[in-house]
């Protein structure tokens, strides 16, 4: 099915609305020139940490800054006429107190002009969540697999397969909701608990690595582009392959530059006559 067209760009409120509805579709974008090409397909885009890992070459999410969210914030801003846009909070940023998370979100809603914002985390989060949304920013949740507490949790794994793990989940979940989130990612969960969680919501769930009964699906951009090769999870499909072609581009252009075929004349600029 085609993407319909939109006449104005989507909000949070319209977003929470979808919820059994419509499936929502959201992806990760980080720079202009990609919000650019995938705006009008998609419902949400979402500024991720993960631009720490993509972008930068970081090991895990933990060391992305405000600064570096806004900026790409802004970049990705410039880009967009149609999705409802959300940029993360990145670790310390929001953990320490409400208030700090207030002034931090704040901050990136003034500094992007983006829609609302997203931070991890379950019961321990739902105060910080319901202060922020009861003052004017919206809040994307985020439980399940949890990447900025990949230091604590020891690595990326999928969860909820003891009882103990899903139970936590579910609670999480149900905080998240409670607490006014317009919605709320299932990162990285076992398919029949996202399944469950998902009918007991009254926000929509949005999945990656959980279940195709979600609200919604999110992926990394550059994971569905097949740019970012270095390994492919079991939840990451392809859905082009631009790494062989950016690498063929740039061997054919160093063969040319060699060869001394490119530039030809056509590509240089002559005096007026
Ligand atoms: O940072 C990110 O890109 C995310 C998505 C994978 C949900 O949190």
């Amino acid at each position: 099915m085609s993407t319909p067209t939109r006449t104005k760009r989507t909000t949070p409120a319209m977003i929470e609305a979808m919820k059994g509805k419509q499936p929502i579709v959201s992806l990760t974008a980080y720079t202009t020139p990609i919000a650019r090409l995938i705006d009008a397909h998609c419902d949400l885009l979402l500024v991720g940490d993960s631009l720490g890992m993509v972008l930068y070459g970081m090991e895990s999410t933990v060391g992305v800054t405000l600064e570096m969210m806004i900026a790409h914030g802004q970049g990705v801003m410039r880009g967009v006429k149609n999705a409802c846009v959300i940029v993360d909070l990145p670790f310390g940023s929001y953990q320490e107190s409400k208030e700090q998370a207030f002034r931090n979100a704040a901050r990136i809603l003034k500094e992007t002009g983006c829609d609302g914002v997203k931070l991890e985390g379950g019961e321990e989060m739902a105060e910080t969540v319901s202060f922020l949304t009861s003052r004017g920013i919206p809040v994307f949740g985020h439980v399940g697999l949890m990447p900025q507490q990949v230091n604590t949790t020891g690595g990326y794994r999928s969860l909820g397969r003891s009882d103990k793990e899903a139970d936590k989940i579910r609670r999480d979940a149900r905080a998240i909701d409670n607490a006014g989130a317009f919605a709320v990612v299932i990162e990285g969960t076992i398919e029949p608990l996202a399944r469950e969680i998902t009918a007991a919501l009254s926000i929509p769930t949005i999945g990656i690595g959980a279940s195709p009964a979600c609200d919604g699906q999110i992926l990394v951009s550059d994971d569905m582009l097949g740019l970012f090769n270095e390994f492919k999870p079991r939840f990451v499909k392809h859905f082009a392959e631009l790494a062989p072609i950016v690498s063929k581009a740039a061997e054919d252009y160093a063969a040319e530059v060699r060869a001394r075929t490119f530039p030809g004349m056509e590509h240089t600029f002559q005096p007026k006559r």
